[in-house]
């Protein structure tokens, strides 16, 4: 039976392939294999790809965020609300400056809830991370209106979301500072491990740069902890390449996405796109009913899922038993969500075999 995966990390496209081989060969020429040119370039096009004054490339995304917190000098003492529902390296980069993260509920669809932010603040509170859950934009008005009533820095954590917006307003231009990870299996993805933050003020900017290199001033004079998290040369060069082609691939996701709406929406809950925003599909997640056992019908079609995330953040052990903050909706929602193949990779064939499979599943359970 054909299978179809979740991801596909090969790189088959031909052009592709010799365009980040040359692009490797610059640098294996120039030597300058610490930042360097393609590093710079790759900066100065995502800022003013995300409409933003500068970027800053480092290693991954929870080292942006972890840079942008000690930036902001966030630390011991201070509370930090993050989404309940994340990857754990959100709550973690709070946790490894020493701050405290408390964990909101989210919204229906599967965003941080403003509502739930307001109940949380208390007078330890610093800062809020929005995390654009599956690239679609979190509601960024109501959740600066909280920030802005009580003061608190806005840092988002936009890995899931390079390109997405609201109007012509992109993921990571809201925040004092805005996060991204480009990891392997990003929409805009490096082969490897990468990331950046960006932002419009020039102070922080000069802060970043240092302390993405353990806070050297002038590159002698260590002032405050930090650790190595340049990004590396490499990283940048297959970026750029792939800057050039992100337009078609965000537009493959988005077709693809728009295909299985129209499928599955009178079988499971789809991923809604308010008129105005641009989702970009980091993963298509539906909610189910039965949702273990439409996953496990799925497999047995040689059909690859994934559950993001089985846990909520406050349930890692890590957390679990002290964590403040509220997450009943999250706690629900948990239990339905299901991500499906389709990444800009799958064929016609593919992607109709993956609503046919719902579909059947769907059919076969209203019949029993
Ligand atoms: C919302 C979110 N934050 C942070 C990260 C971590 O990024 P990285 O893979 O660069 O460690 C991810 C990665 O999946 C993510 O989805």
């Amino acid at each position: 039976m054909l299978k179809v995966p979740f991801l596909d990390l090969r790189v088959t496209d031909e052009r592709e392939r010799a365009e980040i081989l040359s692009g490797i060969e610059r640098i294996l020429m120039h030597g300058r294999v610490l930042l360097g040119p393609e590093v710079d370039e790759f900066e100065q096009k995502v800022a003013a790809r995300v409409g933003r004054r500068y970027a800053v490339g480092c290693n991954s995304g929870p080292d942006a965020l972890i840079i942008a917190m000690r930036a902001l000098r966030i630390g011991p003492g201070d509370e930090v609300i993050v989404p309940a529902l994340s990857f754990i390296a959100t709550a973690n980069a709070v946790s490894l400056v020493g701050a405290t993260p408390v964990f909101a509920d989210t919204d229906d669809n599967l965003n941080m809830s403003a509502e739930s932010v307001e109940r949380l603040v208390t007078p330890a509170t610093k800062a809020i991370i929005p995390v654009h859950w599956t690239g679609h934009m979190c509601e960024m008005d109501s959740l600066i209106a909280v920030a802005q009533k009580f003061g608190l820095h806005v840092v988002e954590d936009a890995s899931q979301a390079f390109d997405a917006a609201i109007g012509p307003r992109k993921a990571g231009s809201y925040g004092v500072i805005g996060c991204f990870s480009m990891n392997s299996m990003k929409v805009f993805s490096s082969l490897g491990a990468a990331g950046i933050l960006v932002t419009d003020d020039a102070a922080l900017r000069e802060r970043c740069v240092t302390l993405r290199y353990h806070r050297l001033v002038n590159r002698e004079y260590c002032t405050e902890l930090a650790q190595n998290s340049r990004l590396d040369t490499v990283q940048a060069a297959v970026l750029l390449v792939r800057l050039e082609r992100l337009e078609g691939v965000i537009d493959k996701r988005r077709q693809n996405a728009a295909y299985l709406n129209q499928r599955l929406q009178n079988h499971v809950c789809v991923p809604w796109e308010p008129e105005g925003q641009r989702h970009v599909y980091y993963t298509y997640t539906i909610q189910a009913d039965r949702r273990d056992e439409l996953a496990i019908f799925l497999a047995s079609q040689n059909i690859e899922t994934k559950i993001q995330h089985p846990l909520l953040l406050p349930q890692h052990p890590i957390y679990g038993g002290r964590a403040r903050g509220e997450w009943t909706r999250a706690y629900c929602l948990i239990k339905r969500v299901l991500c499906l193949p389709s990444n800009e990779k799958l064929t016609d064939t593919q992607l109709e075999r993956v609503a046919d499979a719902v579909i059947e599943f769907a059919a076969s359970r209203v019949a029993a």
